[in-house]
C-alpha cells in the first residue's frame, strides 16, 4: 500500500519509526522502495553529493523537477518529499506555491522547506492548496552563510526555547512532519513530544518518529567530511541493497542512533 500523510500518522501514532533516505533516480527509487524506505527525500544535498558543489545554496529549481521526475518514476510505495531549493519558496506564499507546483507536477507527494516560525504562514498557504509540507528546523543547511558554518543547533535555554516553539507553530499551521537537523537528542525528544506531530530526526537522537539519511553516507561513497550523525551500513554489509536493508531494520527497531551518532 502507497505510503500517505495518513500513513505517517498512524505510524508515529503506533510507535512504528519511520525510514527516510535521499534519493536522487529512478534505480536507486526502486531499490530503496523495496527495501521498505518509507520516504525518498529528493534532497538539495543533491548539490553537495552529485554535483560536488560546498553547499545546497547553487541546486536551481529545473534541476529538482528533473531529480524529482527520475525518482517518482522508480517508486511505487515510498513517499516522495521533494525540497525547495533555495530562493524558490523565500519571497512570498504566492512564490513558494508556484514552485510547489512545478515539483508536485514532476512527481513530489510532499515538498520540505527550511525555517522557523517565520515560514508558518508559507506552510499553511501550500497546505490550505494541496501541498503537504515537511518542515525542517535546526541546522538548516540553505542558511549556512547566516550561521557561519554547519554547527549543532538549540544548545543554549533560549535557542532550544525557540527550536520548541518553531516546531510547534509549524505543525500548527499545517506541517505534516517537522525534521530536525543537528539538535542535541534531549531537546529533540522533547519537541518530538511536544510539537503534535510526526518527527524525523538526522543528528537528533533516536526518540523522534523517524530518520533520514543521505544515502551517499549510508554507502561510505561521499568524499567529503563525515558528520557525527553519519553511519557507513555499507560498511558490515555485502551488497548495496544488504546496506539499504541494515538502515532500514537499524531505524525500525531503533538501534540506529546509537549514542555515538548524536549530540
Ligand atoms: O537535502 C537533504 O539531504 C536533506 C536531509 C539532510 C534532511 O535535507
Ligand atoms: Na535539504
Amino acid at each position: 500500500m502507497k505510503i500517505t500523510v495518513n500513513t505517517l500518522q498512524a505510524m508515529a501514532a503506533e510507535g512504528h519509526k519511520i525510514g527516510m533516505l535521499t534519493c536522487y533516480d529512478a534505480s536507486f527509487a526502486t531499490l530503496l522502495d523495496e527495501a521498505g524506505v518509507d520516504i525518498l527525500l529528493v534532497g538539495d544535498s543533491l548539490g553537495m553529493v552529485m554535483q560536488g558543489e560546498d553547499s545546497t545554496l547553487p541546486v536551481s529549481m529545473p534541476e529538482m523537477e528533473y531529480h524529482t521526475r527520475c525518482v517518482a518514476r522508480g517508486a511505487k510505495r515510498a513517499m516522495v518529499l521533494a525540497d525547495m531549493p533555495f530562493g524558490s519558496y523565500q519571497e512570498s506564499p504566492a512564490q513558494a506555491f508556484a514552485n510547489a507546483a512545478r515539483l508536485m507536477q514532476a512527481g513530489a507527494h510532499m515538498v520540505k522547506i527550511e525555517g522557523g516560525a517565520f515560514m508558518a504562514e508559507t506552510v499553511r498557504f501550500l497546505v490550505q492548496r494541496g501541498v503537504p509540507v515537511c518542515a525542517h528546523i535546526g541546522l538548516t543547511p540553505q542558511f549556512v552563510n547566516t550561521f557561519g558554518g554547519y554547527k549543532v543547533q538549540g544548545k543554549s535555554e533560549s535557542d532550544a526555547e525557540r527550536l520548541l516553539d518553531d516546531a510547534r507553530v509549524l505543525a500548527e499551521a499545517g506541517a505534516t512532519l517537522v525534521l530536525m537537523e543537528c539538535v542535541p537528542a534531549t531537546l529533540a525528544a522533547r519537541i518530538s513530544q511536544e510539537c503534535g506531530v510526526p518527527t524525523i530526526g538526522i543528528g537528533a537522537g533516536r526518540d523522534v518518529s523517524g530518520q533520514v539519511l543521505v544515502i551517499y553516507d549510508v554507502l561510505g561513497v561521499y568524499p567529503g567530511r563525515k558528520a557525527r550523525f553519519v553511519k557507513n551500513f555499507m560498511a558490515e554489509a555485502q551488497s548495496i541493497q544488504g546496506a539499504v536493508a541494515g538502515y532500514v531494520a537499524a531505524v525500525k527497531d531503533g538501534s540506529f542512533p546509537a549514542p555515538e551518532h548524536c549530540f
